[in-house]
C-alpha cells in the first residue's frame, strides 16, 4: 500500500484543466418540484432544513467575498489561473443558493438581503469562524501578500478546515437524509455540483500545504497553531443550536457523535497527507 505521505496530489494546472471540463449553471437546474415540496413541508422539517439552508448561504457568501487575497499571494501564473476559477466557482455557488432563496424559500431578492434574514438562523460557532477567524486570516493575507505564514494560515482555515472538514460534512448528511426522504431534488442537483467544484478547491488546499510543509518545515507549526485555535469553534459549529428543538440533527437521522466522528475521521486522514499527523498537534 502506498504511504499516504507518497500519495498522487493533483496541481494546479491540472485542476485548472479539469475545472475546464467541469462547467454547470446555477440558472439551469429545475426547482419546481423544490417550490411544490417547500409548500406542504411540514413545520418541523421545513425548520431544520431552512437552519441548513441559512448556513450555506451565509458559509457561501463570506467564502466568496473574503477570498481575493489568496489570488494576490499566488506563486506560479499556474496557480494564480487555478485561483481564478475557485473564485468563480464560489460567487457561482452563492448564485445557486440566493436563486434557491428567491424562488423556493423567500420572495427575490438582493443577494445582500438573503444573507441578512439567513444570519438571524446561524449558530455561534458558526459565526465565529466565518465572522471572525475567516475574516481575520483574510485581512492578515492583504496586509501582507509576501508572508508564507499568512498563506498558509488562510489555506489551511479555508481549505482544510472550512471546505474540507465542515462542508464535506454539511454534504454528507444533508445530502443523504435529503436523497432518503426524497426531498428538495434541485436542490441536491445543485449541492452534488458545488460538491464536485469543492473536491478540486480541497485538492489544492491539500496540494499546496503538502508542498509547502516540505519545502518549509517550519510551516507546520503554523499548521498547528491555527488548527489548536480552531479545533473548539469547529466542534461547537458542528453541533445544533439547541438539544431538542427542531433543528436538533437527530432529525436527519445522524447523531451528533456521528457527525463529528465523521468529520475527524476526515481532517485526521489530511493531515497525514499534509504531513502534519493530528497526534502532533
Ligand atoms: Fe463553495
Ligand atoms: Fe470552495
Amino acid at each position: 500500500m502506498a504511504r499516504l505521505d507518497e500519495l498522487q496530489l493533483n496541481d494546479p494546472q491540472t485542476l485548472y484543466r479539469l475545472w475546464e471540463d467541469s462547467q454547470w449553471s446555477p440558472f439551469s437546474i429545475d426547482l419546481s418540484l423544490d417550490e411544490r415540496q417547500w409548500g406542504s413541508m411540514a413545520g418541523e422539517e421545513q425548520q431544520l432544513i431552512h437552519f441548513v439552508l441559512s448556513s450555506l448561504m451565509v458559509a457561501e457568501e463570506r467564502i466568496t467575498t473574503k477570498f481575493s487575497g489568496l489570488l494576490g499571494a499566488y506563486g506560479t501564473e499556474e496557480e494564480a489561473t487555478f485561483l481564478a476559477t475557485q473564485q468563480v466557482d464560489e460567487a457561482r455557488h452563492m448564485q445557486f443558493y440566493a436563486r434557491f432563496q428567491d424562488e423556493v424559500i423567500a420572495e427575490p431578492e438582493a443577494i445582500a438581503d438573503h444573507v441578512e434574514r439567513a444570519r438571524a438562523h446561524v449558530s455561534d460557532g458558526f459565526r465565529e469562524i466565518f465572522d471572525e477567524r475567516l475574516v481575520d486570516a483574510h485581512q492578515r493575507l492583504i496586509a501582507e501578500p509576501a508572508s508564507l505564514a499568512a498563506k498558509v494560515r488562510f489555506v489551511t482555515l479555508y481549505h482544510l478546515v472550512l471546505e474540507a472538514t465542515l462542508g464535506l460534512t454539511s454534504f454528507k448528511f444533508t445530502t443523504d437524509y435529503l436523497s432518503r426522504a426524497e426531498l428538495l431534488p434541485g436542490f441536491v442537483d445543485g449541492y452534488a455540483r458545488i460538491h464536485h467544484d469543492e473536491t478540486r478547491h480541497i485538492g489544492y488546499g491539500m496540494w499546496f500545504l503538502r508542498e509547502t510543509v516540505r519545502a518549509h518545515g517550519d510551516m507546520a507549526d503554523v499548521v498547528r497553531e491555527i488548527l489548536r485555535e480552531l479545533l473548539p469553534s469547529v466542534a461547537a459549529s458542528l453541533s445544533p443550536p439547541a438539544r431538542g428543538s427542531a433543528t436538533d440533527f437527530d432529525a436527519i437521522g445522524a447523531s451528533a457523535e456521528q457527525i463529528r466522528a465523521f468529520a475527524l475521521g476526515g481532517l485526521t486522514r489530511r493531515l497525514d497527507i499534509i504531513g502534519v499527523p493530528l497526534g502532533t498537534l
